[in-house]
């Protein structure tokens, strides 16, 4: 029989005795090692200290982890002869909402301390509500410090009174309280006689015996692959660890985003083949049929499907110093897949205190807040409360490349609950992050994308070329587009000089001009799409974010970003409409590249280096792009 295992996480600051606590449990569960104890022992009494300080050895070892490496959250180890246990402890300099977000995806148990004089704190209220919301089904509220308050039971009653006042707002199952003192051992491991009023377990007995495992989500298989591995010509396998779920050779499987399906053949680990793995367990899939996968690809069970999406709803705990920023573009970690999310609301944040909705512009450090996000490629992903793995995600800021918040998936976003379903609406524009008029519903069209696609012989798609003035979009685009007519290939050019004489004809070259601009075409090149052309889109769309939206609108795979790169220097010479003489003796303002900025796209689809290969040879690159991807 294998030993059970708990996963727990600590939510306190080192004054709370987070530290100490978990030094004494790991002492008096005799979890360190002879000479970890010696040196603790021998560095405590030569302070001068009264007792043996335990924090020494979680802070000591921390301290020597972070030289090595920089993690977020340190896992520690410990076993009782009934069950393992793993912690998921954080260096104390870092907040303790990122330790208990980071570590909490897994753990079956949140343990909160709360310092017995100080009494319920709000942070004590912050620690129980991220718990409750990351649905860590137990909750152990360890009131410490204990033998500062002479063991005083109306001082431990008073703290379960205020305490279970605001959980019972919560909703929160499964609370416990234990009074301890850390530091002396009072009912961490051994019972202690000096609370005799106290007749519950012990907090080593509770981690021993609290029910695990029914948090696990058993049912839904959710494969994300990590790695395709391709040792040699008669092997190709899928490496990663199961989200959710059970999976055994014979089991029919579909793939997203590609929706092909297939059959598992093998389920592989370096000890050999499995009859069946299970949430958790990494393992290598193999696949009845040669299908296309790569890295951030789900495999899951047919008949079983998750959601997909690109607009969700969710709620986020914001973990870094620096505001949540909603103008701004993050990235989104969710399972093995990296994708682009812009935020279309912030919807409200929650005062934890009062547990109250507020209007908010920004979120700061720790504030916890609904968000409607949308991401350039969909997700599939299942709600929170159905799959935490599946249903949780983290944002990293692009400039820093940190982590700065943990969110939990709530279901697709709010305002579409008019979405419309079927083929004919794929491009339906209900979106809640596109405008649209009040009382107003899209009408189906009579012919679906895949019908005229099947009329035209080729796919629709849109091509969209961002790049400095003069760069030389518009000549290759053209090129192409003559290329294409003689493959009678459907087209439509649009070109930002053209648009801004008529739809765009009102506005400038601001920021928000240019937004307003690259919103009103990409609307455009979408219905050109959903007509089933090929669109070539020839704007400098300067701002990544902007270029985001249009690709936002687009089927995933069937939008396709090409940078045409040109080194300044050449355009200033070449400058065939004498603008860039203009803007650099200031005639023309917020030029780009000269007085205002360009983003250069971070993942395009294809650079085209148009500074260096004739316009004839970029053409080819990009009609055998259209080809390898299908398109044509
Ligand atoms: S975008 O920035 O909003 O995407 P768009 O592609 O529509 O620009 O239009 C760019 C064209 O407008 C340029 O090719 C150039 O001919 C002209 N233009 C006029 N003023 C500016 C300016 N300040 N910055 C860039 N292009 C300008």
């Amino acid at each position: 029989m294998t030993i059970e295992l708990l996963r727990f996480t600590t939510a306190g600051s080192v004054d709370d005795g987070k530290s100490t606590l978990i030094g004494r449990l790991l002492y008096d569960t005799k979890s360190l090692f002879e000479d970890q104890i010696q040196q603790i022992e021998a560095v405590s009494e030569k302070r001068g200290d009264e007792y043996v300080d335990l924090a020494l050895f979680t802070d000591g070892l921390r301290a020597e982890r972070e030289q090595k490496i920089t993690i977020d959250v340190a896992y520690r180890y410990f076993a009782t002869p009934r069950r393992k246990f793993i912690i998921a402890d954080t260096p104390g300099h870092i907040q303790y909402t990122r330790n208990m977000v980071t570590g909490a995806s897994t753990a079956e148990l949140a343990i909160v301390l709360i310092d017995a004089r100080k009494g319920v704190l709000t942070q004590s209220k912050r620690h129980g509500f991220i718990a409750t919301l990351l649905q860590i089904p137990h909750i152990v509220v360890a009131i410490n410090k204990m033998d500062l308050v002479d063991y005083d039971e109306t001082v431990y009653r008073n703290i379960v009174r205020d305490y279970s006042d605001f959980v019972s707002k919560l909703n929160a199952k499964n609370v416990t309280f234990i009074p301890v003192s850390a530091l002396e051992g009072d009912n961490v491991v051994d019972p202690s006689p000096k609370t005799p009023w106290y007749e519950g377990p012990t907090l080593l007995h509770h981690l021993e015996h609290v029910n695990v495992g029914a948090s696990r989500n058993q049912t839904d298989f959710r494969f994300p692959v990590q790695y395709v591995l391709r040792p040699n010509q008669d092997f190709r396998g899928y490496a990663g660890q199961l989200a959710s779920g059970r999976v055994r050779p014979g089991d029919e499987v579909a793939v997203f985003p590609s929706g092909l399906e297939s059959t598992i053949k093998e389920v592989v680990t370096a000890n050999g083949n499995l009859e069946e793995a299970v949430a958790g367990d990494s393992v290598v899939i193999t696949l009845a049929d040669e299908i296309d996968i790569s890295r951030g690809d789900m495999i899951v069970r047919t008949g079983n499907l998750p959601q997909k999406s690109n607009e969700i709803d969710t709620t986020i705990c914001w973990m870094s110093e620096d505001a949540f920023d909603p103008s701004k573009t993050y990235q989104l970690q969710h399972t093995t897949r990296l994708v682009r999310a812009m935020v279309t609301e912030l919807t409200y944040k929650i005062d934890v205190d009062t547990l109250r909705r507020t209007d908010a512009d920004v979120l700061k450090l720790n504030e916890i807040g609904r968000v409607q996000l949308t991401t350039t490629r969909p997700l599939f992903y299942d709600r929170y409360n159905a799959n935490r793995n599946t249903g949780s995600f983290i944002l990293i800021d692009p400039a820093t490349n940190n982590t700065v918040a943990a969110g939990m998936i709530r279901g697709e976003s709010r305002d579409v609950d008019d979405l419309l379903d079927g083929e004919a609406d794929k491009n339906a524009i209900t979106a809640s992050h596109r405008k649209r008029s009040a009382n107003v519903v899209w009408e189906a069209g009579a012919l679906s994308v895949s019908e005229r696609e099947a009329l035209n012989g080729h796919k629709g798609a849109v091509l969209w070329f961002t790049g400095l003035s003069g760069s030389g979009k518009s000549t290759v685009a053209k090129l192409l587009e003559r290329k294409l007519y003689e493959r009678k290939v459907h087209t439509m050019f649009l070109d930002g000089d053209n648009l801004r004489h008529g739809l765009n004809g009102d506005l400038g070259f601001a920021p928000e001009d240019r937004a307003e601009n690259i919103r009103r075409v990409s609307e455009v090149a979408a219905l050109g799409y959903s007509h089933g052309n090929i669109v070539l889109c020839s704007f400098i769309s300067p701002y990544q974010r902007d270029r985001d939206f249009a690709r936002s609108i687009v089927p995933e795979g069937q939008f396709l970003e090409i940078y045409a790169k040109c080194d300044l220097d050449v355009l200033k010479r070449r400058d065939p409409k004498g603008l860039y003489a203009k803007a650099l003796s200031g005639e023309i303002k917020n030029f780009t590249g000269i007085s205002a900025p360009y983003e250069a796209p971070e993942n395009p689809e294809l650079v085209i280096e148009t500074d260096v290969a004739t316009p004839d040879a970029l053409v080819a690159q990009l009609i055998s792009l259209l080809e390898s991807r299908g398109i044509i």
